[in-house]
């Protein structure tokens, strides 16, 4: 036994029940007690992933209100994993880590980890990817750039927490080998390689038992199998037992109400103990876990005077967020080379004389419109519990007008009518959702309907009345910049969307604007993907995540052309919401318990088996430049002096050229393809990527390993990850539907 674990005992033996069960569960919504007596503080924790959130109070859901808990905003998990950049992931973990140190936090709940495995779902904006491998890559550095700051990240939610609907009771039923798969890497890689120090559980039920008290999750795989010794946190109020969760390996119940003394590891906990119910060792495994996250992260102990004290707003972490962005926009659409507007499109012209009748005439401006509420939306203050006080909010409006000075005349118009719009700051979600809890109803009930002819009809004048002066404003226009898509109304905690069409009759109005503009730029500014019915006569299209602080400056970065697109669809956006596969499964607004009948079959493998063409596939994004991804060379790379097959891997070498005239980025994407196994496998599966720079006219070359693991799949039979011999294909491409090289390998 090492030396902090004798510390750790010689601790808890000193301790009595009540101070042990004490540290198990909130005494406040983000906090638990310490052991004052020994020295033992409290464990202080807060959302989320963009940013810390505001400061509530122990007992309630309003938040305090000072003025000393503004934070930066940083770019969404979905914006995130859009860059392709491992340094991005980083640095976006390290300010986190800095801005909660410096808030006085010791676990941040963040990264969101789950798998966007239904464009619906109202928290895709907060995850990251479909694909398993590009979030266990993302996730890992962002741990690590949070936990170097002794703080401890908090991974979650485990797991298969992939909808809203009924989170609280549905039962995701998952076979073990999807689980494995696709459902449970990124968290191994948070548990195996990025050493997170907590994790929270999901609320839902998997394959038949809620996520706090499922023993198969938390003892045999995160603990036995990946040998987790880190904490476990409950989800908000998703312990539903005291004898059955206290003996397995959860260690802090965390919920939504005030009876902190009456949570189910509070006074009901010690009862257990003394009635013989539960043994008093269940309770000393998870201080001991809690514990052994407070040595690392320095709150005791030898080390506890070195602790790192962090710091928040500061200058270099808007520089780290603006990066991010820039790098989070996708460029799905670039007809005719729309883009990027460069000052040539946008100089001032000079008037004729017929025209002004006056030799000394102003020249004239040229006209932007800029339309859509979502240009002056600013986001940060929604979501659920991923909103932000944020410090500052640059919204797209301000952005392009800021960067474009009095040259250049930009009007905005509304363009779409929210109805009931309030603003985000006056909503208080989680107060609000407690209350439904409290009154047993979930949504809002129904209004009468006289009252909702008459709101229909004042809805439907508004948006008219919106919809002609936007469509006025284009026509007066020389440039038609479109910025809608959705808001936290619908890419928020709680909720799934019923549909994937744009709300607030944005269909209508973008096309209007399209005749009347056949070359309108359309932005649009989501969290998951949306149908665009329009979208064969749009000449731009332009895909922002909620990208933070600095959104709108990152985005007239790229419409401007001062920045080169580099992101890359991190999930497929269907067509439409019927190629989807929980279409498929007819699982829409399904309540208590879903199968999971794709298995394996998430995002582009399930498009890529049934042959569904969608909108944009996976790993797609432009660029104002070209590249070519050239001489593909395979190298089959083995420690000679080792036997075992698993040392083997593969270096893969491709030569990247940057074709055009304009400095950019790629991201080279390998996908591996099985040819003969004996269960069966996705036609492909990205395995490994790499984002390199390049000068116009530039070639690099690229080195890029592929590990044995790359080729397994998970043995139902053995428990096991394994790589079954024979023909494997390698295909290196810029996106999932272009991946020109390919070379096949054996392995034997
Ligand atoms: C969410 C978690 C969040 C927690 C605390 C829950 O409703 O699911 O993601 O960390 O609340 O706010």
């Amino acid at each position: 036994m090492d030396n902090s674990e004798k510390q750790i005992n010689e601790l808890i033996s000193g301790m009595t029940l009540e101070e042990k069960v004490a540290m198990l569960h909130g005494r406040g919504f983000f906090r638990t007690r310490g052991v004052e007596r020994l020295g033992i503080p409290e464990l202080v924790m807060s959302d989320g992933p963009m940013g810390v959130r505001n400061q509530f109070p122990d007992d309630c859901w309003i938040p305090i209100g000072n003025s000393d808990d503004y934070v930066s905003y940083l770019v969404s998990n979905s914006a995130l994993a859009a860059t392709w950049n491992t340094d991005r992931a980083y640095d976006s973990g390290r300010i986190l880590g800095e801005e909660a140190r410096g808030r006085g936090k010791d676990v941040i709940l963040a990264p969101g980890i789950n798998i966007k495995r239904d464009p619906l779902c109202g928290r895709s904006f907060e995850y990251m990817s479909e694909d398993p491998y590009l979030i266990s890559t993302m996730a890992v550095p962002f741990i690590e750039g949070v936990q170097e700051n002794d703080v401890a990240a908090c991974v979650k939610h485990f797991a298969a927490n992939n909808q809203e609907t009924d989170r609280l009771m549905v039962d995701t039923v998952v076979d073990e080998r999807t689980l494995q798969e696709i459902y449970f890497p990124a968290f191994r890689a948070a548990v195996e390689e990025a050493g997170v120090y907590s994790l929270m559980n999901a609320y839902n039920k998997l394959n038949g038992f809620h996520c706090s008290e499922n023993k198969t999750l938390l003892d045999e795989i995160l603990r036995d199998k990946w040998k987790y010794d880190g904490t476990v946190i409950s989800d908000w109020g998703s312990v539903h037992t005291t004898e059955e969760a206290a003996q397995t390996s959860i260690d802090i119940e965390m919920s939504v109400t005030t009876d902190f003394d009456e949570y189910y590891f509070a006074a009901p906990l010690i009862k257990a103990v003394r009635d013989g119910k539960v043994p008093e060792a269940c309770i000393d495994a998870k201080v001991r876990n809690i514990l052994r996250m407070m040595l690392r992260l320095k709150m005791i102990g030898n080390d506890a005077l070195s602790r790192k004290q962090g710091v928040y707003d500061t200058e270099e972490h808007r520089r780290v967020i603006l990066a991010a962005a820039r790098e989070s926009i996708v460029l799905l659409k670039n007809e005719g080379n729309m883009l990027p507007l460069t000052m040539d499109k946008l100089k001032m012209t000079k008037v004729s004389l017929a025209e002004s009748h006056n030799e000394i005439a102003a020249p004239r401006k040229k006209k932007i419109a800029v339309i859509g509420k979502n240009a002056e939306c600013r986001h940060a203050a929604g979501g659920g519990s991923a909103e932000i006080k944020a410090l500052y909010e640059i919204s797209p409006l301000l952005g392009l007008k800021s960067a474009l000075g009095g040259n250049v005349e930009i009007t905005y118009a509304q363009g779409y009518y929210i109805p009931g719009d309030k603003d985000v700051n006056e909503v208080n979600w989680q107060e609000a959702s407690l209350e439904r809890r409290i009154m047993g109803e979930e949504a809002p009930t129904a209004v009468q309907s006289e009252e909702q002819r008459k709101l229909r009809e004042e809805i439907n004048a508004n948006r008219l009345k919106l919809k002609n002066e936007a469509c006025d404003l284009a026509r007066q226009s020389d440039i038609v910049i479109y910025v809608g898509g959705l808001n936290h109304d619908y890419d928020v905690e709680g909720r799934d969307r019923a549909d994937m069409r744009l709300p607030y009759g944005q269909d209508e109005l973008i096309s209007e604007l399209l005749d009347i503009n056949q070359d309108t730029i359309i932005v649009m500014v989501a969290g998951s993907a949306v149908e665009m019915p329009w979208l064969n006569r749009a000449k731009a299209l332009v895909w922002c995540y909620y990208s933070g602080m600095e959104a709108g400056t990152a985005l007239s970065d790229i419409l401007l052309g001062r920045v080169n697109p580099s992101a890359k669809l991190p999930e497929t956006f269907p067509a439409v919401y019927d190629d989807t596969v929980t279409a498929k499964n007819g699982e829409f607004g399904k309540e208590k318990s879903i199968e999971y009948k794709e298995g394996i079959f998430v995002g582009y493998r399930y498009y890529e088996k049934e042959g569904i063409k969608p909108a944009f596939p996976f790993g797609y994004g432009l660029s104002y430049t070209s590249f070519n991804i050239e001489e593909m060379k395979l190298d089959m790379v083995s420690d000679s002096i080792s036997s075992d097959l698993s040392d083997i891997c593969v270096k893969i070498n491709v030569l990247v050229k940057n074709t055009g005239a304009m400095a950019g980025a790629e991201v080279v994407q390998c996908y591996v393809s099985d040819c003969e196994c004996s269960v069966e496998r996705p036609l492909k599966e990205l395995k490994a990527y790499k984002k390199i720079f390049l000068q116009p006219g530039e070639t690099g070359r690229l080195e890029i390993e592929l590990p044995y693991s790359a080729f397994a799949f998970y043995d139902i039979n053995s428990k096991e990850f394994v790589v079954e011999p024979g023909k494997f294909v390698i295909y290196t491409g810029n996106s999932s539907d272009n991946c020109r090289l390919s070379e096949e390998i054996r392995l034997i």
